[in-house]
């Protein structure tokens, strides 16, 4: 089963994901009959059949090469249609170990949008739990659906308004879901959320979390949730920022009066050897030379540059001018750390509830 499994090596009818680059990443089921056209070259699906997934493949041309991945959840979310704005995976995982789901679970998702969520979702409860997911939607509905079918995920999928309806199944269970976590991502959660009594679960703790772009969602999101009994309200936001690890050279002043100094004498040693090679055999310019052919002077000029060549230094304290790798252990190294100086726009801001077991109340 892909997305929720793992195998080995690829087949006839596998999807792979397709790594051609960081920002592209394409999905592609295994058809020997086809070809995938990239920027970096032709490459047919029947060379991919047998390979390990995870393998690099070259092009028909034998330059450019792309990855075989196999499609995760996190992949997914980078590489699907988008239908909708997508939850990704830093909310997506944060969500998912606040509310405690795990293997069992089972989860009410409304709306479906692109499915990015529910494909971690149904991963994360399977196979012991369930996944209910809500759309009203009529085409997102239809292409989410066809999506849960050909990625062979455990997934009941209603087309549904849950602002109006609410949540309940009729050919499921008498419509009774025992969910233990919500989590809606909806214009108008606070009209949602007056029906989730008739389906969470009464003898244990229930979590749920609203996902909303603007802080006005989320004040009739808190007042909705109080009204209704939800306590423990909280609300996160998560901010990704990547840091970079890398080694910086040291450089002091005494290495710059050393670089100098080797400046200076590289070029008086220039200087004395065009004066002794003008001295032996006139330059090009001089009196002496104006009769020569072209041919003769020609190779004076290659004379010239031959003999008055100063080597390259091998001291250079700064490594400029030359490829000198990270590390390189001829020179000192200081360990820092860079961050990005801008933080990611903002997503969404996450609200948290909790509703404690009948029993405990
Ligand atoms: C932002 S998208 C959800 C994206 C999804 N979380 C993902 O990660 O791909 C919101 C979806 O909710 C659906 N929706 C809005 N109101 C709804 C309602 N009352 N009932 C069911 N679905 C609704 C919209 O059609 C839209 O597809």
């Amino acid at each position: 089963m892909p997305f929720i499994g793992y195998k080995t090596l690829i087949e006839e009818g596998d999807i792979v994901l397709a790594f051609i680059g960081r920002d592209a990443i394409k999905p592609i089921r295994i058809n020997s009959e086809e070809t995938l056209n990239t920027r970096y070259g032709v490459f047919p699906h029947k060379s991919m059949i047998g390979k390990r997934y995870g393998s690099q493949i070259t092009s028909m041309k034998g330059y450019g090469f792309i990855h075989l991945l196999q499609p995760t959840p996190e992949l997914w979310t980078l590489s699907l249609p988008h239908r909708t704005q997508i939850v990704y995976t830093p909310d997506s995982s944060y969500i998912t170990q606040r509310l405690g789901i795990t293997n069992g679970s089972r989860v009410i998702e409304a709306g479906t949008g692109s499915a990015s969520f529910s494909h971690s979702l149904a991963r994360t409860v399977h196979p012991h739990g369930q996944l209910f997911t809500y759309e009203f939607h009529e085409s997102r509905f239809l292409e989410a659906k066809k999506e849960f079918e050909e990625h062979d995920i455990d997934v009941v999928i209603n087309h549904r308004d849950v602002c109006k309806n609410g949540f309940e199944i009729t050919n499921y269970d008498g419509g009774y879901l025992n969910a233990d976590s919500i989590f809606l991502d909806l214009p108008a959660p606070w009209e949602a959320i007056p029906h989730l009594p008739k389906v969470i679960n009464k003898n244990e703790k229930v979590g749920i979390c609203c996902f909303s772009p603007c802080i006005e969602q989320v004040d009739k999101t808190v007042k909705a949730l109080i009204e209704h009994g939800w306590t423990s309200i909280e609300m996160v936001e998560i901010q990704g920022r990547r840091w970079e690890a890398r080694q910086s050279m040291k450089r002091d002043v005494d290495d710059a009066i050393l670089r100098l100094k080797d400046v200076k004498r590289r070029k008086l040693e220039g200087i004395e050897r065009k004066r002794k090679f003008y001295a032996d055999n006139g330059d090009n310019n001089s009196k002496e030379t104006e009769n020569d052919s072209n041919d003769v002077r020609e190779k004076r000029k290659l004379d010239e540059k031959e003999q008055t060549k100063v080597e390259k230094t091998e001291f250079n304290p700064f490594g400029r001018g030359m490829r000198v790798l990270e590390g390189d252990p001829k020179y000192n190294w200081l360990k820092v750390s860079k961050n990005e100086a801008e933080l990611k726009s903002h997503t969404s801001y996450l609200t948290f509830a909790f509703k404690e077991a009948v029993a405990n109340l």
